[in-house]
């Protein structure tokens, strides 16, 4: 499972938890349960990069959801705090400068745990695991991954699938910061096929593209904060493994992805 928590910090958690609405509370509002400090004192500030269906995207109350803000809000209820959500390039997500320059507490944006990102920032525990997978047009000729190698491909900026697609020699790249922008790119004929996690990819079939193929990379998705905050990272780790234990993870995932998790 993508999920295998310490028992230690749930233990951690709950022998904190007494501690919001005690002594801090000197600076009101700074400190939530744990002892931990927030950018914006009594709100979890989350920066995320939709469109990324089903992680986060645009609801239909204009409210950014998804799997992904599913689980921090599970993790700001456990703080006793609000949640808020903040759109951000995912090239300042996963370099780490969203947490650096104080704009968020966590990113939370299906993002790949990467030595290179671990350096930079600390990642939670594993909450998903994530393959690549390819779009076309439905009826092209490309089905595998080496028919990329002569096709102009289309790739998110700064993530794995063009990490991926540069380590394939893939000549004819071209760089998109969003998902959205990918999509548009393929649907004008800009681009012969897009590359991104391939849970990302399913929701545009039905849009008259269809997924070529899914290339097995065994990536794992984690939520992450600023190196060195230990109270919120020992806090998020709390509640994955509380939301693994009383089923509140399989029901986020059954309802965003539409299976159960693999290995349940
Ligand atoms: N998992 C990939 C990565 O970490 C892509 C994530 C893109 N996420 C997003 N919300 N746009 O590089």
């Amino acid at each position: 499972p993508a999920v295998a928590l310490a028992a230690t910090t749930a233990l951690l958690l709950t022998a904190c938890a007494g501690g919001a609405g005690g002594t801090d509370d000197a600076t009101p509002g700074a400190t939530a349960a744990g002892g931990v400090t927030l950018v914006s004192p009594g709100t979890l500030t989350v920066c995320t990069n939709p469109p990324y269906e089903p992680f986060e995207f645009e609801g239909e109350d204009g409210q950014i959801e998804g799997l992904d803000i599913d689980i921090v809000r599970e993790v700001a209820e456990d703080l006793g705090v609000e949640l808020a959500t903040k759109v951000t390039p995912f090239e300042t997500i996963q370099s780490g400068t969203d947490l650096e320059t104080g704009t968020c507490d966590v990113v939370a944006s299906g993002i790949t745990i990467t030595e290179e990102r671990a350096a930079k920032f600390d990642f939670s525990q594993p909450y998903f695991d994530a393959d690549q997978g390819i779009l076309v047009p439905a009826g092209s000729a490309i089905a595998t991954a080496d028919d990329l190698t002569d096709a102009r491909v289309g790739v998110q900026q700064a993530t794995t699938g063009e990490t991926w697609a540069q380590e394939e020699g893939i000549a004819g790249l071209v760089q998109f910061e969003d998902l959205g922008l990918q999509v548009q790119a393929l649907e004008t004929g800009q681009v012969d096929a897009i590359v991104n996690d391939i849970a990302v990819l399913g929701p545009f079939v039905e849009d008259g593209f269809e997924v070529a193929a899914t290339i097995p990379t065994g990536e794992q998705y984690g939520l992450g904060v600023k190196k060195g905050n230990a109270a919120l990272l020992a806090a998020i780790d709390g509640t994955l493994e509380r939301i693994v234990e009383d089923g509140t993870y399989d029901e986020i995932y059954t309802a965003r992805i539409g299976t159960a998790p693999a290995g349940d």
